[in-house]
């Protein structure tokens, strides 16, 4: 599979990629990004992705001179120029080039990347066996600071923390939580519990990445006729829980068997989380083909 990369209008291969080293995401990590899904020659939740970016490029005020419809083409030519059939694209957005934390300073031209690559998270037992996950001692970024549901590169930061802190523990992710001690997310995905056959999800205003898996796997909970609530979930509700999961772009849908070293549920996947992960499989082939 060629590794493709499309940069401010010219396609090359990934190995001669390159940006330019005052670009404003190098400097300062102010950038944003998108990892989006192939399944099956089509890309999945396209439109879905294209819409959280845009969000994001309004919240930083970033003077985009693509729009939508202009990177949705871009995107389906270049997966189709790379001729792939499962893959993982990368697609970024930087304020633009030049020295210096001031935007009004610097050429406020975005560079935009659409990167055609492959991505595993986790090892394909992981998904059989579930994920050991541990608390992680680095808190989310709080809302009055940069908004979590914008995908911006430089808070990344501190969920590489939280990751690195996960390693060092042996465990296969980490849960972070907000300043209120509430449960927000893993460092690359999102989390649900089941108990007593109810689906909950951490609210959006815990503080987490609004993830379109999320949003996937909340809608195929009640198609398979669960209950869904988006609540505030603390860590004992996380070690009481029945069955847990996770969700991502990059992780799909994987289970989680335990927290802090503690079963939950069995210690084993459960029922609900075996069935979103069979109903997942299925969705992943309704993406937009190229
Ligand atoms: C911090 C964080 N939370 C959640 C997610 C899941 O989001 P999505 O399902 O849109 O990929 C991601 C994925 O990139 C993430 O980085």
């Amino acid at each position: 599979m060629p590794k493709l990369v499309w940069l401010n209008g010219e396609v090359m291969p990934l190995e001669t990629a390159t940006v330019p080293v005052a670009d404003h995401a190098h400097l300062y990590g102010d950038g944003l990004f998108e990892g989006i899904r192939i399944y099956g020659s089509k890309v999945f939740k396209l439109d879905q992705h294209l819409r959280r970016l845009y969000h994001g490029i309004a919240y930083l005020g970033y003077e985009m001179h693509m729009g939508f419809d202009e990177l949705r083409s871009v995107i389906l030519s270049v997966c189709s120029q790379a001729g792939i059939e499962e893959g993982y694209i990368r697609l970024n957005v930087t304020r633009g080039t030049g020295l210096g934390l001031d935007p009004k300073n610097i050429s406020r031209t975005p560079n935009v990347m659409v990167m055609i690559n492959t991505l595993s998270l986790y090892s394909p037992e992981a998904y059989e066996t579930g994920l050991h996950v541990i608390t992680s001692s680095f808190r989310v970024i709080p809302p009055d600071s940069l908004d979590p549901r914008v995908k911006c590169i430089g808070r990344y930061a501190n969920n590489i923390l939280a990751k690195q802190e996960g390693n060092t523990k042996g465990a296969g992710e980490a849960l972070m939580l907000n300043h209120q001690g509430y449960v927000a997310e893993c460092t690359g995905d999102n989390l649900f519990l089941v108990q007593d056959g109810v689906v909950r999800t951490p609210h959006p205003a815990s503080g987490i990445l609004q993830g379109i898996t999320r949003d996937t796997a909340m809608q195929l909970a009640r198609d398979a006729g669960h209950k869904v609530e988006e609540t505030f979930l603390t860590p004992m509700d996380v070690y009481m829980a029945d069955e847990a999961f996770l969700t991502g772009t990059a992780a799909e849908v994987i289970p989680m068997v335990s927290l802090d070293g503690r079963k939950i549920g069995c210690g084993t996947p459960g029922e609900v989380t075996i069935e979103v992960m069979r109903r997942f499989r299925l969705e992943t082939q309704n993406g937009v083909p190229f």
